[in-house]
């Protein structure tokens, strides 16, 4: 539908896009089940959405995308299905670097990169070296993320520093706090989208969230295009954010 692509992407106003979009990308075992196909079948066919919103972030304007690739809860799932989710993170860091390079994206990864076998961060280090000039998107892929213990990590290494003397508890702001965050160098997301119809916030960047804008579609994680990021974002841009005052 190349005419409508058009006329989305012409319709977002340049100068209210959202820095930062985050994605939780759900419904691929919903949409393999759908088509009488094991699960990972939709995880697979979810790598093409991935390109998608990447793509489509890039030709939007946005500066800044969050991903949440696999959450700390993930690892529950059965052993076959996480050592499919994992080679898929492995095969995306080889086989779409070049290309990530080429359009001037920037990969970052949050998350406990601890679980992870030494393959995965091994795919991870490759990927975040060669492409750390790009200067057109920034992509953060959460991995292994939980935004509890993400919060709990802060926790701990106030009370370090607190007991290794370099701080005192009365110092402690929320900027001080936000500066021990994976996310301390970014802005916080402005919208977040997540598929499969669900309202839910699953445990994801719960301190960043405050003032997120939330967006959700029935479309299944595997059929998210580029269109549907930009009809997020222009629905995004309808909205009043008000920050807790009286108007915007
Ligand atoms: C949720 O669907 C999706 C995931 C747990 C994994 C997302 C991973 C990918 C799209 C592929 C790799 C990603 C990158 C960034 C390379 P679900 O399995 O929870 O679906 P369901 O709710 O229908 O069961």
């Amino acid at each position: 539908m190349p005419s409508q692509r058009l006329q989305r992407i012409h319709q977002l106003k340049k100068s209210q896009l959202p820095r930062h979009v985050a994605i939780i990308m759900d419904g691929n075992g919903r949409w393999a089940t759908e088509r009488g196909l094991p699960r990972y079948e939709g995880h697979r066919a979810g790598m093409k959405a991935v390109r998608e919103a990447v793509e489509g972030a890039i030709q939007a304007g946005i500066e800044f995308l969050t991903l949440f690739a696999f959450s700390q809860e993930n690892w529950r799932r059965p052993s076959r299905e996480i050592a499919f989710l994992m080679s898929l993170l492995e095969r995306y860091a080889q086989s779409e670097c070049q290309d990530l390079v080429d359009n001037g994206v920037q990969v970052h990864v949050i998350g406990d990169l601890e679980r992870l076998e030494s393959r995965g961060r091994k795919a991870i280090d490759t990927i975040t070296t060669a492409t750390r000039e790009g200067q057109r998107l920034l992509l953060i892929l959460a991995i292994s993320y939980g935004a509890r213990d993400e919060l709990v990590r802060v926790a701990r290494r106030l009370a370090e520093r607190v007991n290794a003397g370099e701080l005192k508890p009365g110092q402690i702001d929320e900027t001080l706090f936000a500066s021990e965050l994976y996310t301390r160098s970014w802005p916080d997301p402005d919208l977040l989208v997540r598929t499969s119809g669900e309202y839910r916030i699953s445990n994801f960047m719960l301190w960043q969230l405050a003032y997120t804008e939330l967006f959700t579609t029935p479309v299944l994680w595997p059929d998210f295009t580029r269109e549907h990021l930009f009809e997020a974002v222009l629905e995004y841009q309808k909205r009043d954010r008000r920050f807790g005052r009286v108007s915007s």
